[in-house]
């Protein structure tokens, strides 16, 4: 474990909290907890964080996260509870759903999964029968380990086949052989999403295919969610889709969670009967109450533009690595993430690149590529996206800086004094951009 002493009565101690953030509680109660929390403070705001995955949440998101709604056990869903005293649970939890479906555009929503992952297993369990088959994105394509990863349980209940990309320089999804593969297997689901993926997928095509066989459509939109409801990519409700589950904690910038929305309100009662009682306990009503305020804040015009601008800084930072000569995978990309081959751009593994950009301070993931030749741990490629940086005010001119420095560190991979000195422009460049809950 690393060993904390050294923060504490700490150069940490001058980090500008907000006025609300104060923390005097905790640092008098326990300080180590406290010492480890100015850190990750002095971490978020002196790093670029290109994880795609990961955002800063609003002072009022964060701020409601933090509050004695922790306190009250709500099983069951508004006016319909185990328990008493639940008028003001009822109340958050009622604009949540309120707020998730005109986000959506859809008839029903439950907001009580713990996160996407928890969503994902509650809705298999609402729409199949032990032995079903669901056909989803192939894992080194883009897929979650959610979508039938052999190391997760739910796949000693259900069966899972897949689909792929026809062509990996353009990212074209191929849409014959999902047809071929749909009419041989006859999945219960046919599964939209991904975690790996720089492209849009064709909804209406997937959903047609979905008719011949019977199957229900199913976007797992956790990764673009935001870009969805900021109107900057498009909504696969709008060509029929039955479900969509989605994490609330990457581009919607709402608090860790998970969310379950059904077009129409006949399977949103399965839907809330697979959660709870069928998969989960108590919702975690803070999380419940932070969720109505994130899609409150989504609701803002504000919003929108936040979501265009995320696209509009990946399509540049892409350009840039591209004109350098590195080898983006799909050569480019539609939504907020990028990935880039290590091996056949700069002669490096994901993993010696990862670790490269983090002594910069340049925090991303290693991934696997499409048909990777190498291991989960050890893969060919990078994957890192815009999300956080947008939210911190970056624009594209911001984007091309980052880019640089990144290509700068590769260039001068060897050299310690380089990387010392790029790291240290790293911190100056960051500290220009406050984060939202530690700066405001
Ligand atoms: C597409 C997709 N689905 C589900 C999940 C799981 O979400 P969680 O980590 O909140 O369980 C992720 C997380 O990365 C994801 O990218």
């Amino acid at each position: 474990m690393r060993k904390l002493t050294g923060y504490g009565v700490s150069p940490y101690d001058s980090l500008p909290t907000s006025p609300m953030f104060t923390y005097d509680a905790l640092k008098k109660e326990d300080p180590k907890i406290y010492d480890a929390l100015m850190g990750e403070m002095k971490r978020q705001k002196e790093g670029v964080e290109l994880i795609p995955s990961e955002n800063y949440i609003s002072p009022a998101v964060l701020e409601v996260m933090g509050t004695v709604f922790n306190n009250k056990y709500s099983e069951g869903y508004p006016g319909k509870r185990y328990y008493g005293g639940q008028e003001y649970t009822d109340c958050v939890e009622s604009i949540a759903i309120e707020r998730a479906t005109k986000l959506f555009r859809c008839e029903h929503a439950n907001v009580q999964p713990h996160a996407g992952a928890p969503a994902n297993v509650a809705l298999y369990f609402a729409l199949l029968e032990p032995g079903d088959t669901v056909m989803g994105m192939d894992l080194s394509h883009g897929g979650h380990l959610t979508h039938g990863h052999p190391v997760t349980y739910i796949t000693k209940i259900f069966n899972f086949v897949r689909y792929k990309m026809k062509d990996v320089e353009t990212g074209e999804i191929d849409y014959d052989e999902m047809r071929e593969v749909a009419l041989r297997e006859k999945p219960k689901i046919i599964l939209a999403g991904f975690s790996a993926y720089p492209r849009e997928l064709d909804y209406a095509k997937m959903k047609a295919i979905a008719d011949e066989v019977g199957a229900y459509t199913v976007a797992d939109m956790a990764h673009i969610a935001g870009m969805i409801a900021g109107g900057a990519l498009r909504n696969p409700f709008d060509d029929g889709f039955d479900v969509i589950t989605t994490t609330t904690h990457k581009s919607l910038r709402g608090p860790r969670g998970g969310m379950i929305l059904c077009r129409e309100l006949e399977l949103g009662r399965k839907i809330d009967k697979s959660v709870f009682p069928g998969f989960q306990g108590g919702p975690i009503m803070q999380m419940v109450a932070a969720k109505a305020v994130a899609f409150g804040e989504a609701l803002k015009p504000e919003f929108r533009d936040y979501a265009h601008q995320i696209i509009a800084n990946a399509k540049h930072m892409a350009d840039v690595f591209m004109q350098s000569g590195a080898k983006l995978i799909t050569n480019g990309t539609d939504n907020h993430l990028m990935m880039i081959d290590c091996v056949k751009s700069w002669d490096m593994t994901g993993q010696e690149a990862e670790t490269l950009f983090d002594r910069i301070g340049i925090t991303l993931n290693k991934n696997m590529i499409a048909d990777d030749p190498r291991k989960p741990m050890d893969p060919s490629g990078i994957r890192f996206g815009t999300p956080a940086v947008t939210t911190r005010g970056m624009k594209e001119h911001d984007m091309k800086t980052l880019a640089n420095f990144m290509l700068k560190a590769v260039e001068n991979r060897g050299d310690d004094k380089v990387i010392s000195a790029l790291h240290d422009e790293v911190i100056e460049f960051c500290l220009r951009f406050p984060v939202p809950g530690i700066d405001s």
